[in-house]
């Protein structure tokens, strides 16, 4: 196989996932459609997760980036734990068989009855991002009799050089509190009855490859449990968040996981503290392609337009950030390549999947295919223009199969009623 990503490649001119050539899927499933590779999950959590084995740690899949119940499946078996922000994404980890004890839950806006919900399924920590918020932890903590266990999301204000849209961990963000705050949070977590300080959590951002910032705001919150530990407040977990990218150009080279470890692994060794990590497009980016077919070609002048059938409702990353996807043809071309803008059926000019983008020539009716598409793809996709969200598919060895039906027509209305 001509391998553009573990597990995605040419063989004989033709694009496959494993054992499985995507025109395949494309004739039983239909476009768009998302399609992951099993082994790809398996060896994008490995290369992460084995990276980390000198010390205790739970690695904690962020379920934002795909949280198909498959997906969670497959990653559970592995050992995975789950990073949620939302009641619907503890039920669906939940759901997928992942441990409650595994489960972290962050998000800057909890409502009660997600903190509820949380603490009655016995996850393993809510992280507390604001005053109020624990405040709203201890009301429900004591409603229903049970401590709360808890860790709050320190803000180390530093900058993780990634897009503006994902950088969190700068103090002007609206994620966790400074390491004042956080100081009284504790000290009145430790007081109260209902409430249990058992961790810390930070997180800087996402799409991280410049490795070196997440050292920085390790020790720097590291320093800060030595601080809490002097007072009697010990922490037992250090949530050092997601964030590391991966190469969206396979031309570049990613950045090996063993990478993050490095800057890491010191930090907790010295601390003595079960580390949890919560990688969410590391795993699931380069283990997912979106396929979509070419509609029509239109030339202008000096420009040509590849219309294809998925639109920024099926994959929002381009027009939202401007992000890069690399896209193949399903099937290898030879031959000149074009400059083509590759462009959705969606009633706005930012429906722009790729920009002048150098292309192999298409015609109409070929297939291409949307690489890195396995994070943040299906999970940000919306019924904008009333189109149904696409199918999604899991392939493993020589078998594929649908994990997500196509939406239909009646499901656009099914609410309205
Ligand atoms: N933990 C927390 C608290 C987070 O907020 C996030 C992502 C993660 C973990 C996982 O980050 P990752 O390892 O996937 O970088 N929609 C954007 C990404 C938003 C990320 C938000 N938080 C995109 O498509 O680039």
């Amino acid at each position: 196989m001509k391998e553009i990503y573990p597990e995605l490649g040419y063989r004989n001119g033709e694009l496959f996932f494993e054992e499985v050539p995507l025109k395949e899927v494309v004739q039983r499933v239909g476009t768009p459609v998302y399609v992951y590779s099993r082994k790809a999950l398996e060896y994008w959590f490995n290369e992460f997760d084995l990276a980390f084995s000198e010390v205790p740690h739970t690695t904690c899949f962020a379920v934002k980036s795909n949280s198909n119940v498959h997906v969670l499946k497959v990653l559970k078996e592995l050992g995975a734990g789950a990073d949620t922000v939302s009641m619907g994404e503890i039920f669906r980890a939940l759901t997928s068989g992942i441990n409650p004890k595994k489960v972290v839950f962050a998000g800057v806006g909890k409502r009660e009855e997600e903190l509820h919900f949380a603490l009655e399924r016995g996850i393993l920590m809510v992280n507390v991002e604001s005053e109020g918020e624990l405040y709203a932890l201890e009301k429900v903590a004591q409603k229903l009799g049970r401590r709360a266990p808890l860790a709050v999301r320190v803000n180390p204000d530093v900058n993780p050089k990634t897009h503006p849209y994902i950088s969190t961990g700068l103090k002007e963000a609206k994620f966790g509190v400074t390491f004042e705050k956080a100081f009284e949070l504790y000290r009145y977590a430790k007081k109260s009855r209902w409430l249990e300080p058992v961790g810390i959590h930070f997180h800087i951002g996402s799409q991280i490859t410049d490795i070196s910032v997440f050292g920085e705001a390790a020790r720097k919150v590291a320093n800060f449990v030595r601080e809490l530990h002097s007072e009697g407040i010990e922490v037992e977990y250090f949530d050092a968040g997601g964030g590391l990218g991966i190469n969206y150009r396979p031309e570049e080279k990613i950045v090996p996981a063993k990478r993050l470890a490095e800057e890491i692994i010191p930090v907790v060794k010295e601390l003595g503290c079960h580390l949890i990590l919560e990688p969410g497009r590391r795993i699931s980016g380069n283990a997912g392609v979106l396929i979509t077919q070419v509609l029509y070609v239109k030339k202008r002048e000096n420009k040509t337009f590849y219309i294809v059938d998925a639109g920024m409702n099926d994959i929002a990353r381009p027009s939202l950030y401007g992000a890069y996807h690399h896209i193949v043809p399903l099937q290898e071309r030879e031959g000149e390549n074009v400059v083509a803008d590759v462009v959705g059926p969606i009633c706005e000019t930012g429906d722009v999947i790729a920009k002048e983008r150098e292309l192999p020539s298409l015609k109409e009716g070929d297939y291409i295919a949307v690489l890195s598409a396995g994070a943040y793809g299906f999970t940000m996709a919306s019924n904008y223009n009333s189109r149904p969200r696409p199918a999604e598919v899991m392939v493993e060895g020589e078998n594929f199969k649908i994990v997500r039906q196509r939406e239909t027509l009646s499901d656009l209305i099914a609410r309205e009623f």
